[in-house]
């Protein structure tokens, strides 16, 4: 039988959040590294982010991220057992994150966790970022699988089959930039305040979203891989052609942008629940956070009959408690990884380099 882990500590730092959270599980259940456990609590959830030091540059800048993430870790994992109410010694177990990311970053969440497991006798294990991501929806609400899992982030955009059993399946990805970056870039080049997603979507609340008819990538092609550079190629070139923009003209163009993106992201979700015939998605990730998007794929499920979840919104963006999350079903399968844990920039979602010793 599973071993039941109650109390795991996460710790997430693979772009520019340095995040830890105390997390409750109930009882774990059997799965691939997407696979979550049953019956959760968060005890304590922190998120420093760095909007300050990143901000004057419009993006983030690795080396003050990684920088920033050494002052911050120690404080960061200090205030979640203060607000879990616990000491280290009472913990089970903590998970780290090992990849996707910048490297840079990683290996400080990544070394802060490793030395606290060392020192206090801890199972470790390392979380592969997409797994915890994909793992955020079933925090707040256990879902019945299979089920397809949306997930769009600054880094990402893929769509997979979430099994009952065994890692997620890939069906398709971007082919170039991620959405979220795309709205990054987007709202830089409008002038807009970093971090891009959260103001451009602020923008567009009071543009007119036909104003221009942006391309919608791929729209037309078979398959379900995204491409999102096109769409902000399109949009530049309309910014570069009108010169200085008014207020009005900067909504405009935001709504008419996003209008567009939500669209190719609504249209594959669709594609991909017919295809694999399911009836549930679950849309993950910082983008996840977007109201419009939120508004248009409840619609279309209204329309085509299917239920769609998101996580709550602190749980769209980084953190921790998706890492304990995905971790803890780690844990409980008895997955165990050594102190030589490494982090990886870039890793498939079904590898798991760092289980392999021989690898490590
Ligand atoms: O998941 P996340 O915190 O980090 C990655 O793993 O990438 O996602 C961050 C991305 C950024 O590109 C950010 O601009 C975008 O999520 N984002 C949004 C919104 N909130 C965050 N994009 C559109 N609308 C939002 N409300
Ligand atoms: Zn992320």
């Amino acid at each position: 039988m599973s071993q039941i882990f109650d109390l795991v500590l996460g710790v997430e730092s693979s772009c520019d959040e340095m995040a830890a959270a105390v997390l409750r599980i109930g009882h774990a259940a059997p799965g691939g590294p997407g696979a979550v456990c049953a019956g959760y609590e968060i005890v304590a959830s922190v998120v420093h982010g760095q909007a300050e030091v990143h901000g004057p540059y419009g993006g983030v800048v690795p080396e003050l991220a990684s920088r920033d993430h050494i002052r911050s870790v120690s404080d960061v994992v200090a205030r979640a057992l203060a607000e879990a109410g616990i000491a280290p010694e009472q913990l089970d177990g903590v998970a780290v994150t090992v990849g996707p990311g910048l490297v840079g970053s990683l290996l400080v969440g990544m070394s802060f966790g490793k030395a606290l497991a060392y020192r206090l006798g801890l199972p470790l294990v390392g979380v592969h970022h997409l797994a915890g991501h994909l793992a955020s929806v079933e925090l707040a609400e256990p879902l019945e699988r299979p089920y397809i899992g949306l997930l769009i982030s600054g880094g990402h955009t893929a769509l997979y089959r979430i099994e009952v059993t065994g890692p997620p399946v890939l069906l398709g990805e971007t082919r170039d930039d991620a959405v979220g970056e795309a709205f990054d870039k987007v709202a830089k080049r409008l002038g807009l305040p970093y971090p891009g997603g959260p103001s451009l979507s602020l923008a567009a609340e009071s543009g007119r979203r036909d104003a221009v008819d942006f391309p919608r990538p791929m729209a037309n092609r078979g398959g379900l891989d995204f491409s999102f550079s096109g769409l902000k190629t399109a949009v530049a070139l309309e910014i570069e052609r009108r010169g200085a923009l008014s207020a009005t003209e900067v909504a405009d163009l935001a709504a008419s942008f996003e209008a567009a993106a939500i669209d190719v992201l609504v249209g594959r979700a669709c594609r991909a629940l017919r295809g694999e015939g399911l009836r549930c998605i679950a849309v993950v990730g910082g983008v996840a956070a977007n109201r419009h998007l939120r508004e248009e794929l409840a619609r279309a499920g209204e329309a085509d009959g299917f239920a769609v979840h998101f996580p709550p919104l602190d749980l769209c963006t980084d953190n921790a408690a998706m890492i304990a999350a995905a971790g803890g079903a780690l844990l409980a399968r008895g997955e165990r990884h050594g102190l030589a844990l490494n982090a990886f920039s870039r890793v498939a979602i079904d590898a798991a380099p760092w289980a392999d010793p021989a690898g490590t």
